[in-house]
Formats: structure tokens, C-alpha cells, sequence
């Protein structure tokens, strides 16, 4: 199928890469990666042009075929978001094309980290993240998820140092810190990942293991022991691995994100270590995208709610069968009154729709509950119409159908019509497949889930409302998520008397619990509830993931002692932010520096 991607450069339908080998070197001090990439394609229509996606890259020179005679080349004005057209001087017989380059100090794919911001303390680190369209940024290719290539590489770094990337690894140092790789697998650009850092692994199985700094690892091999049976429950629903190992590397906290799901080895934000395995639905999500999206790709940025609203659908049903529907529910819950109120602040905004119109903007504006909590409640209303049974064939059957290959909007619809509905009028009136995909907001028949522990929490929030004091509150059995429904549901109404009780009671202020903390870090600011702005300013400076800044900048930006101080504390802790964590706190507070 031809399907134009408004996010790349690349004209795959004319000459397209098929393996790419890198060869690179780390250098922490240049704070750049330097070396060639040597991309094999298949020139199908004889061009004499080949176009790649480049961005904030120093080519040095290219060369063409394996005796690596010379060519010319051409970096078109960059554009915003998209970077450059890299235009090659091609023959219609070229095979291999070979581009030496460096990369630059602010390419947004790559966080160079002091030591200081490590657990240890003692060694940097690099990692790259390179979804949605960062790829570009470290690695001259064709960077659109439509296209997928094999790859291998060669990386070079400091002897102390580990090298990790997305393909078939080595568990343990290198002397010479020379590491080599193989992704025999095709996989679309925005799965290529590489991290260096003091790391050492912990083994869970043959083929199942957690990566982190030493200090850290054997907290992580606690909290993440049940990984090996995520993975059996992930096969039992929708079929077999397909990608060898499944490894987590657990990154200092400036990550950007929650999780990525690199393939082989998805990397993780190290917020999610609770102490009490009660924030590992996030392993889950990475680990069911190793089917709906590393398997099966969202054709464009504009179908990712494939990606997304697919892995929500798969994790919830990972975690059911691991830890019991009513657990699951619990999450679902949560889930569901973030889409609302998601979906109230967007309006009737087009970017509630989940086929999305991304072009000249940036991908990321596609991030959004919607993509993922709309997504998943879409397919849950299916699953609801059709049966269970039914749709778990289709799921399995779709999954192996279109493995390693992308899918858009339009032929997944086509296929579900085709393989699901079959034609039945009640089914297909049941589901509103338009009103989902094509219609703005949440849908009337948007499945509701109920949970009864979650119902215990709002009694005690409602009594706790009314003049209850907090140590009269039954909290006994509650997990991560009770609190965080507790803590949501007295959000707004509260002085400051009823937040210092909950303070001493409770000691929100020391948890050492990420999400819980910034619910709780919330209900302070919007109350001004200043014993916790210590504690505020030490997780801002720290802590590096988006979906914790976003919201905490935005409540201090509510009022002007507010702003001010999120402009203290911004001013100081922006070096240490990732590039797209910047862009998106920038904007909040209006920083231009
Ligand atoms: N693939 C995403 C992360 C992503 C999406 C990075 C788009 C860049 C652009 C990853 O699977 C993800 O969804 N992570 C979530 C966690 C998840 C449990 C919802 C995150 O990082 O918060
Ligand atoms: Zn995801």
C-alpha cells in the first residue's frame, strides 16, 4: 500500500533502505557520536536521487557501493520539526550507500548526562530516544515508521562504560568497550535506541532481565520480578514473543518518558521503582507493544492510536490475568476519569478524534489521552459487542496477519469490517466505528468500568470532605491506587488545616512514591500549602519525566507567586531536562531564554 507520511522526507516508493550497519563512537566529551552509517536499499524505480531525513547531523561525505566511490549530496533548508531533506547522488545500480557524520550537541534524540545526575554518581551516561521523529537527529535515514530495516552496529565507548541497544545484546562489559549488535528483525526507525552508563544486569530467566546502575539493581531485581510471567500471560492472550529476549534497562530520572519500548529492551524511567511493585503496569505497556506497534506499526504519526490505544487494551488485559480483574479495574478507573477530564479541557478540539491530521505540525501534539485512553475504551467497546472470544480470535489472528509490517486507520477499519463485523448490522450499529474514529469527543457508548475498592476511597474522601479527620480514615489494605483516587477526589475543597492533618497523618510529603507524590504535590499548590515546596522543588530538580512536570508547572503557573517560583525552580533545572521535556515546559511557562 502507498501511504504518504507528512512526517519524512523519504520516497520510499522510489529507492527504499533495507539494512542499515552503523559504526559509531561515543565520545562524552565532544558530547557527540561520530563514525558511518551504511545503508543497503533496493532502488526500485532506477532514481538518481536517494532522500533521507536528517536533522541537526554534520555529514561529512557519502560514498556509494561497497569500493565506496565518491558522491555528492545535498542538506536542504532545515524545517521545523522535520529537520532536513538529505539528497544523495545515486546511480540507478547503487546498492550500499555509505554517509559519514557526527552528530551534534543538541540533537534531541540524545541526553548526555553528568555524573551528577546518575544514581552512582561517578561515571555519564548517554541514552537516545528517538520516537516520534528524533530518529533523524542521531542516525541519517529514512525516518518514517512506514519503513523498516535491519540493522547492525558497532559502538564504541569508555572501557568503564556498557553499551545497550535495541537489538541482540551482550549482558555483560566489554574490556575494550567495543560493543556489537544485531537486529535481525525489521523494525521502522523510531525503534532505534542505543544507552552507555555504568550498567550491570540481573537475570531472571534465559531470556527475561532487568539492566540498571549498580546501586540500583538490586531494587530493581525486587520490583520487577514478576516480568517472566508478564510475558507468559502476553503470550497466552495474543500469541508467541517474536523478538528473542525481553530485557528493561531502568534509566536515570531525567527520562523523558515513563517508558519507550525498544525492541529486545525497553527502557524505563526509574519512577516507577515504588519499593512495593505497585507501578509496574508501565512494564506491561512496554511489553504488550512488542505485538500492537513493535509487530504491527502505526502506519503514520496521524494512525497512533493503533499504537497506542491498542497497547492500553493489551496491558489492561496482561494485568487482569496476572493480578485479578478487580486490580485491573482499579487502573482502568483511574484511566477512564483522566479521558474525561482530558476530554473536557480539549473541547470539541479535531485532536479528540482518533485518526489524527498531525501534517506540519509535530507528532507529539498527537500524544494525548486520546491516542491511548480513547484508543483503549474503543476497543473494549468492541470487545464488549462482539464477545470476548470472538475478538481475542481477531486480535490474535490480526497480530500474525500483519507482523512486522504497518497499518493505517483505513485498513484496520477495512479489516475489522471484513474479519469481525462480517456484514452484522447490530454489531456494526453496537459499535459506531465513526463516531469513535472519525467524531470528536467520548462516544455515549463508551464502556463504563466500575471498581469496588476504588468506591471504599470516595466514601473516605466524602467523610474526610465533610470534617472527618484523617487519622479517623480506614486506610487498611489500600495500594498506590486507592490513594490516588482518595487523593483526586478531595482535590479541590480542602483549607490548609485539613492538609497539614493529611500531611502528619500520612506523610505525603516523604513519599517515596512518584505518582502518588505529584497528586499530592497538586492538592499543595493549588492550596499554597508551603511546608512541601522543599520537597516540590527537590522532585522538579530531580526528576525529568514529562508527565510529572507537565502537570505541577501548570498548576504553580495558576497564580503569580506561583509562576514565580516555577520560574525559580524551572531556570534551574532546565539544563538537566530532555530536549522534548523542555519544549513542552517552555511553552507552559512561556520561557524564552
Ligand atoms: N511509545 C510510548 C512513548 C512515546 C510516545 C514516546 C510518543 C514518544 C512519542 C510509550 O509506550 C508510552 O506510551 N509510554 C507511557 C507509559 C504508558 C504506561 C502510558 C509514558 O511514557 O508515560
Ligand atoms: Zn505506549
Amino acid at each position: 500500500m502507498t501511504i504518504q507520511d507528512v512526517h519524512s522526507f523519504a520516497r520510499p516508493e522510489e529507492a527504499v533502505v533495507t539494512h542499515l550497519a552503523l559504526d559509531l563512537a561515543v565520545s562524552f566529551e565532544k558530547k557527540n557520536l561520530s563514525g558511518k552509517a551504511v545503508l543497503s536499499i533496493t532502488n526500485k524505480k532506477n532514481v538518481s536521487e536517494l532522500h533521507l531525513d536528517a536533522r541537526d547531523l554534520v555529514i561529512e561525505k557519502v560514498t556509494l557501493g561497497t569500493n565506496e566511490e565518491a558522491s555528492t549530496f545535498e542538506l536542504t533548508k532545515p524545517v521545523e520539526h522535520l529537520g532536513s531533506d538529505l539528497k544523495i547522488r545515486i546511480r540507478p545500480d547503487t546498492r550500499v550507500v555509505t554517509i559519514y557524520y557526527s552528530t551534534l550537541p543538541q540533537a534531541a534524540a540524545l541526553q548526555w548526562l553528568e555524573p551528577e545526575q546518575t544514581a552512582g554518581g561517578s561515571q555519564p551516561f548517554l541514552f537516545t530516544q528517538s520516537q516520534a521523529i528524533l530518529a533523524r537527529t542521531w542516525i541519517p535515514l529514512q525516518d518514517s515508521p512506514n519503513i523498516r530495516f535491519t540493522y547492525d552496529a558497532v559502538i564504541r565507548c569508555r572501557p568503564e562504560l556498557m553499551a545497550l541497544m535495541s537489538a541482540e545484546n551482550d549482558t555483560k562489559k566489554n574490556p575494550k568497550g567495543v560493543y556489537h549488535f544485531k537486529m535481525p528483525q525489521a523494525i521502522p526507525s523510531y525503534l532505534m535506541a542505543l544507552s552507555v552508563g555504568d550498567l550491570v544486569f540481573h537475570q531472571y530467566t534465559s531470556t527475561c532481565g532487568v539492566f540498571a546502575e549498580p546501586v540500583l539493581i538490586e531494587k530493581c531485581a525486587y520490583e520487577f520480578a514478576d516480568m517472566p510471567h508478564m510475558i507468559e500471560a502476553a503470550e497466552s492472550l495474543y500469541g508467541k514473543y517474536r523478538w528473542g529476549r525481553y530485557d528493561l534497562l531502568v534509566l536515570p530520572p531525567s527520562f523523558p518518558f515513563g517508558g519507550m519500548e525498544n525492541p529486545r529492551i525497553t527502557f524505563a524511567t526509574p519512577t516507577i521503582i515504588a519499593g512495593d511493585r505497585s507501578l509496574v503496569s508501565l512494564v506491561a505497556h512496554e511489553l504488550a507493544h512488542s505485538w500492537s506497534g513493535n509487530l504491527v506499526t502505526n502506519a503514520t504519526w496521524n494512525d497512533f492510536w493503533l499504537n497506542e490505544g491498542f497497547t492500553v487494551y493489551f496491558e489492561s488485559r496482561i494485568m487482569e490475568k496476572l493480578y485479578g480483574k478487580e486490580y485491573a479495574d482499579m487502573l482502568t478507573v483511574l484511566s477512564y476519569e483522566e479521558l474525561v477530564n482530558t476530554v473536557k479541557e480539549m473541547g470539541d478540539s479535531p485532536d479528540t478524534k482518533l485518526y489524527l491530521d498531525l501534517k506540519g505540525r509535530d507528532p507529539d501534539d498527537g500524544v494525548t489521552d486520546i491516542a491511548y485512553q480513547k484508543g483503549r475504551f474503543f476497543l473494549t467497546a468492541i470487545e464488549r459487542a462482539a464477545g470476548i472470544e470472538k475478538w481475542d480470535q481477531f486480535v490474535n489472528t490480526y497480530f500474525n496477519t500483519f507482523a512486522f509490517q504497518s497499518m493505517d486507520t483505513r485498513h484496520f477499519l477495512e479489516y475489522l469490517n471484513r474479519e469481525l463485523i462480517k456484514g452484522d448490522a447490530d454489531l456494526e450499529k453496537k459499535i459506531r466505528i465513526n463516531d469513535w474514529v472519525y467524531g470528536t469527543g467520548l462516544p455515549s457508548n463508551c464502556p463504563v468500568i466500575q471498581s469496588d475498592e476504588l468506591k471504599k476511597a470516595e466514601q473516605m474522601a466524602r467523610d474526610f470532605k465533610a470534617g472527618k479527620a484523617a487519622s479517623e480514615i480506614n486506610t487498611a489494605g489500600w495500594t498506590t491506587h486507592h490513594w490516588l483516587y482518595f487523593l483526586r477526589m478531595i482535590n479541590d475543597t480542602l483549607n490548609l488545616k485539613q492538609i497539614a492533618d493529611l500531611d502528619k497523618t500520612f506523610g505525603f510529603t516523604q513519599s517515596g512514591n512518584s505518582e502518588i507524590l505529584c497528586d499530592w504535590f497538586q492538592v499543595c499548590i493549588k492550596n499554597n500549602y508551603a511546608d512541601s515546596y522543599a520537597a516540590l522543588d527537590r522532585f522538579l530538580l530531580q526528576v525529568g519525566r514529562r508527565k510529572f512536570l507537565k502537570p505541577l508547572y501548570i498548576a504553580l503557573s495558576k497564580t503569580p507567586e506561583g509562576k514565580k517560583l516555577a520560574l525559580d525552580i524551572y531556570k534551574k533545572a532546565r539544563p538537566g531536562y530532555h530536549a522534548v521535556a523542555v519544549q513542552t515546559i517552555d511553552d507552559i511557562l512561556e520561557y524564552r531564554p
